[in-house]
């Protein structure tokens, strides 16, 4: 299978990033959000840090003064930013998953809608490379496995097994082949539950989403 190469423009992004934040000292962090980050490491990350508090904001404009209740969590570090991506990017590709399978339920696979869905997750399949390439594995109770970075052939294997199953369902709704819809997204999904079953972890659920059901031949 051939491994997607991370664009250029991403991978100087990521680099970029926490060569910066890397740099950036502790003390723009608000002391309260020291002192838990202090007492989440020493006591071995029993609670995860994006537990930790941060205080409203305001923000001004044409709505008059709307209060932000829950601005990001500030980034402890070069590390935190690297999974704070990653975390928000799989966001994006369950979203983008859903939307597509909420289509195709709905009978209209082939919506304009459903089509950019399709086109969105495949690019954002074909940033996973780079999005993992910072070697930082989970800190809390749920995320990536240390794996990643041991076995890197394995892990390239299914980004690759991912984008062409990205790539086959986007081709289906781009040639109008509605039939095709349904075992595109099955095919998707199988390569979402293998990386997770391989690479994620969530304490008590093993596997995070799914579970093998036999052995590889
Ligand atoms: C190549 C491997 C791989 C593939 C393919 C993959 N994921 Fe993930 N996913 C991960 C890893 C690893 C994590 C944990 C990341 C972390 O916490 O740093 C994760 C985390 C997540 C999360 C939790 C994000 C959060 O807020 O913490 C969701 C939701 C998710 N994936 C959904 C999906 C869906 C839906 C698909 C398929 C459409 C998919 N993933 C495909 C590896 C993968």
């Amino acid at each position: 299978m051939t491994r997607p190469t991370p664009s250029e423009a991403d991978v100087s992004l990521i680099r970029r990033l926490c060569v910066r934040l890397a740099k950036r000292p502790l003390t723009v962090l608000p002391v309260t959000q020291r002192l838990l980050t202090l007492v989440v490491v020493l006591s071995g990350a029993a609670l995860p840090i994006s537990h930790a508090h941060t205080p409203p904001v305001v923000l001004p404009g044409p709505w008059g003064e709307m209060r932000e209740e829950s601005p990001a969590r500030p980034l402890a570090d070069a590390g935190d930013a690297a999974i704070r991506l990653r975390q928000q990017h799989m966001r994006a590709v369950s979203s983008q998953y859903r939307s597509v399978e909420a289509l195709a339920m709905a009978e209209t696979p082939l919506a304009p809608m459903s089509l950019a869905a399709a086109r969105t997750l495949h690019e954002l399949a074909e940033r996973n490379t780079a999005l993992f390439a910072p070697a930082v594995p989970r800190r809390t109770r749920f995320g990536a496995k240390a794996a990643i970075w041991q076995e890197p052939t394995e892990f390239a294997e299914h980004v690759a097994g991912f984008t062409l199953a990205t790539s086959r369902l986007l081709q289906a709704i781009e040639n109008s082949e509605a039939e095709s819809v349904g075992a595109g997204l099955a095919a998707v999904r199988h390569q979402c539950l293998a990386c997770h079953f391989h690479y994620a972890y969530w304490e008590n659920r093993p596997g995070v989403e799914g579970r093998r059901v036999a052995a590889r031949p």
